[in-house]
């Protein structure tokens, strides 16, 4: 159980950091696509802000607690942090290719470890997320030109 919430917490911080991300960008997109992108943005981080909470409280739930702090968050994330400067559709869409497969690496992981332990609730939560960042990750892909 230790190991599981461990791991989940790296993914509370890695989603803490991504949400962080995610709406900076919303407010520093420019040029080409700017309203489409900047509201798949929100979408995005909107998604993230309840996942915080699911993951959070499944930490909870297996008797563990949840990271709470910033300086937590980024001692315990594979997510970078972005500027904050303008930015371009062609510069992030990139990055938040690599973002998703981060996200998608630490779902699997956690999963294969819920598997050992039979900690079935953790397995169902980390099957959501892989077919919801799967999707994500595709469709995302189709704008990398
Ligand atoms: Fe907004």
């Amino acid at each position: 159980m230790e190991k599981i919430a461990s791991c989940l917490n790296e993914l509370l911080s890695d989603l803490n950091v991504f949400f962080r991300k995610l709406q900076n960008y919303h407010w520093n997109i420019t040029g080409e696509n700017f309203f489409e992108i900047h509201e798949k943005l929100e979408e995005y981080y909107d998604c993230v802000s309840k996942e915080i909470d699911e993951v959070a409280e499944q930490i909870l739930t297996l008797g563990c607690q949840p990271l709470g702090t910033l300086k937590d968050y980024l001692e315990n994330t594979k997510i970078s942090e972005a500027s904050n400067k303008k930015v371009t559709s062609k510069e992030i869409v990139p990055i938040l290719i690599k973002d998703f497969e981060i996200l998608l690496n630490k779902f699997t992981e956690i999963k294969e470890c819920a598997e050992k332990e039979k900690v079935y609730i953790t397995n169902t939560l980390m099957d959501e997320y892989i077919s919801s960042y799967s999707k994500k990750l595709w469709m995302i892909k189709q704008l990398d030109m």
